[in-house]
């Protein structure tokens, strides 16, 4: 009955499907150019070209609806020539780009090993980064970020950023959000297909609920198609972490989409969604694959240990992802850190858990039953406690 795009975000339409009456918890349906997606989501990084990654047929059989694009180590003109990263990874649902190195694999400890602020005046204002593999500098400007991001042509790109640890306080943390609004709005300025692909700002502010609000203040008066909440995960009290993801989704606007950066662990998925959260992403649970562990209701498995070595369950016995249909803990126990399969099948395991746990929770909040699937979830992972 009406046009799938409002012409004030020409390619994003969030639907409104349900609204937990006790929480901010919410499921929406967010239709960008490639995919429809459901959310509350998680949205696991694609393939990196190395073994780490999973093809995009497997996220495809996971369910996944939004990748993050890893790209950073292909060129700008490679990527033209592909006529972008959707074809040239062979992936047809939505995807996100991050503006810089970060996408995905971000950790703000390397970037700020990494990166240098440009303040000179006579350079172009931008972060300065020593490329991982070869150690050559680039100047990453926010002219530059979203003409690769437009070759890349992913459904969602986010802004150049001026990322801080969440435990800077003072003049840095400040400086750092108020040169945020200004990439963002070179970040604008720049973007050449704002028809074909969405532009997310990201709020920083650090742990001061008066920088945030000032930040998202300017942000919204932009009214982009999207927000996310940055600068958070990094080392913060939970209570710290939580309180600034209350003050951002009291304040952003409840039509549009919100997507809390670097969140991955499960109980701050289900936590972050009840308080009004949408979108997630984080390489934690194919970083732990990595080292073996293998993730479930009631906590981390660590498939090393030798009470696995004769264990002839799979790791969860109410998963119907591959690996828990057809290996078993102790066949995992023996090649989990020996080979590439090991890790791959523990991968495919905790993306499954992910988006089980994320269904869940959209099932829930339909259903009318949220914080009973909250309270079960605790008890499950914390158990009773007092
Ligand atoms: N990943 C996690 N947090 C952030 C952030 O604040 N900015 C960017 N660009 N990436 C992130
Ligand atoms: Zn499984």
């Amino acid at each position: 009955s009406h046009a799938p795009f409002s012409a004030r975000s020409p390619a994003l339409r969030l639907e409104i499907v349900a609204q937990c009456p006790t929480t901010k918890a919410r499921v929406t349906r967010m239709h960008l150019p490639h995919f429809v997606a459901d959310m509350p989501m998680f949205m696991p990084v694609g393939t990196q070209g190395t073994m780490k990654g999973l093809t995009t047929q497997q996220l495809e059989d996971l369910d996944c609806h939004v990748i993050l694009g890893n790209t950073y180590h292909l060129g700008q003109a490679l990527l033209d020539e592909a006529q972008g990263l959707h074809k040239f990874m062979n992936w047809n649902r939505g995807l996100l780009t991050a503006s810089s190195i970060d996408s995905g694999g971000f950790q703000m400890v390397s970037l700020l090993k990494l990166a240098e602020i440009t303040e000179a005046s006579w350079m172009a204002d931008g972060v300065e980064f020593e490329a991982p593999h070869d150690g050559s500098r680039m100047l990453l400007t926010p002219e530059k970020s979203i003409d690769l991001q437009n070759s890349i042509g992913a459904d969602i790109m986010m802004q150049l950023d001026d990322v801080v640890s969440s435990l800077t306080t003072g003049p840095r943390l400040e400086e750092a959000m108020y040169r945020s609004i200004r990439w963002l709005d070179r970040c604008i300025k720049a973007h050449k297909r704002p028809q074909e692909q969405n532009l997310f700002g990201i709020i920083q502010g650090g742990l001061e609920p008066a920088l945030r609000r000032i930040c998202i203040d300017e942000m919204v008066k932009r009214d982009l198609p999207g927000y996310a909440i940055g600068g958070l995960s990094g080392g913060e009290e939970k209570d710290q972490f939580w309180r600034i993801v209350t003050l951002c989704t009291d304040l952003l606007p409840k039509d549009k989409p919100r997507y809390c950066m670097g969140v991955g662990y499960a109980e701050d998925l289900v936590v972050c969604s009840a308080l009004g959260v949408d979108m997630f992403d984080c390489v934690f649970p194919t970083r732990t694959a990595r080292f073996g562990n293998a993730l479930t209701a009631s906590g981390p498995m660590v498939l090393r240990q030798t009470q696995y070595e004769h264990d002839y369950r799979p790791i969860e016995e109410d998963c119907d992802c591959l690996t828990c249909k057809g290996y078993t803990r102790a066949y995992l126990h023996t090649v989990v850190t020996k080979e590439t399969i090991g890790c791959h099948l523990v991968s495919i395991h905790n993306i499954s858990y992910q988006m089980r746990l994320m269904r869940g929770i959209r099932e829930s909040i339909i259903a009318g039953t949220f914080p009973e699937f909250v309270r079960t979830f605790m008890v499950k992972r914390f158990g009773e406690g007092n």
